[in-house]
């Protein structure tokens, strides 16, 4: 477990903001780092062309650690829509088969298979919410040999709970299904590998557990789809962009790897330095003591909470640095607002509350929302 870093960021001793699964704060050096790169364009006389290439290897090369995978697998995105569109324009699915999605799956992760579905005859085949809990299990029972993609997060964003993507990695290949990845609640607090799981695409917006910037993700793409279709044709994907004389010799060549499934104008110099640095703080710490420091709150929550009637699953079958609470009665948006007033901040998804401390809460901020949480109750 790591000792509180609140000092590393700009949050108020009178704010409890436990809610980083909606967006995270960013640290001041990331901060630093994005005002420093925002200056760059007040002066473009003194930016050279190379800088158009290598914030973005920079960015490549250290997010590609977050999947165990190397900077040549590693797209630059706007989204994780962006990314889950572009594993639909590239993996075949056929008439009458089927795209499987988990209920109540964040829409970005969702709109792009539900198109795909209609124009190549295929269906979505939804995982229903299984009553003990368990996703991984669901979703192996729904793995039939008709599923084209199995198009999942690591974690079901409105309930926490947590899948087995090791598992549900082996179960596709035995089908020969592909796997699509949506990792944007747990790429920074969850470790992940792609030799474990071999997913096709995985991709995370940057804004939330990657402590980063709004507008970015990283999209890691599995060699074999290194020759597919990007969603965009610009200049900078091709293979001779970095001669900035010669782009109109147009090229039928991509650059190497991933690259060529980049965003246009990817070179963002203010906000991909505010990644780089979030994503360096991030290793610096470990993902898997950011994680037990995470799990710590809300293991406390979850034990103060249960006394006044709310529950929620347990680990392993939900995401440690996730607390989903459900009470006796469906929870509405009302209580976040009756929160906030209290400078106390979570989410309510779907019906519970959401709760998703990081490195930066203290206990005093947990026994905040516990104190809101007991007055209400009276
Ligand atoms: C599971 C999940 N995926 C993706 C996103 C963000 O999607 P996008 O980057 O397409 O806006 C969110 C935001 O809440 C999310 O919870």
């Amino acid at each position: 477990m790591l000792p509180c870093q609140r000092h590393l960021f700009e949050i108020p001793d009178d704010v409890a903001y436990l809610n980083c699964a909606y967006m995270s704060p960013l640290m001041k050096a990331a901060t630093e780092a994005g005002i420093c790169g925002l200056k760059r364009k007040a002066r473009p006389w003194e930016l050279t062309a190379p800088e158009f290439f290598t914030g973005a290897e920079e960015f490549r090369t250290i997010a590609a650690e977050f999947f165990g995978s190397t900077a040549d697998c590693i797209a630059v995105v706007a989204s994780a829509g962006y990314g889950l569109q572009t594993a639909a324009r590239n993996l075949p699915v056929g008439k009458g088969q089927k795209i499987l999605v988990l209920d109540e799956q964040f829409p970005s992760n969702y709109y792009p298979w539900q198109q795909l579905a209609r124009k190549n005859g295929a269906a979505l085949k939804m995982v229903r919410w299984p009553a003990d809990n368990d996703w991984t299990a669901a979703v192996l029972d729904s793995l039939t040999s008709d599923v084209a993609v199995a198009a999942l997060p690591n974690v079901q964003w409105t309930s926490g709970g947590r899948l087995d993507l090791v598992r549900i990695g082996e179960a596709c290949r035995k089908l020969g299904a592909a796997l699509a990845l949506d990792l944007t609640q747990s790429l920074g607090v969850l470790p992940f590998d792609v030799a474990a799981v071999q997913p096709d695409f995985a991709v995370a917006a940057t804004y939330k557990w990657l402590l980063g910037p709004y507008s970015l993700g990283v999209l890691y793409v599995a060699p074999k789809w290194h020759g597919g279709s990007p969603l965009e044709e610009g200049w900078i994907q091709r293979d001779n962009a970095q001669d900035f004389s010669s782009l109109v010799l147009y090229s039928d060549g991509y650059d190497t790897g991933a690259r060529r499934f980049d965003m246009g104008e990817r070179a963002n110099f203010a906000s991909v330095p505010v990644a780089v640095r979030a994503m360096q703080q991030i290793l610096d710490w470990g993902i898997e003591e950011i994680s037990a420091t995470s799990a710590a709150s809300n293991q406390y929550l979850a034990e103060a909470t249960a006394e006044l009637g709310f529950s929620a699953p347990n680990e392993p079958l939900r995401a440690p640095h996730y607390l989903c609470l459900r009470g006796a009665e469906p929870l509405t948006s009302e209580l976040t607002f009756t929160l906030a007033r209290e400078k106390v901040y979570v989410s309510v998804r779907g019906t519970s509350m959401r709760v998703t401390p990081h490195v930066y809460n203290t206990r005093e901020d947990c026994d905040r929302l516990i104190g809101c949480l007991k007055r209400m109750a009276k």
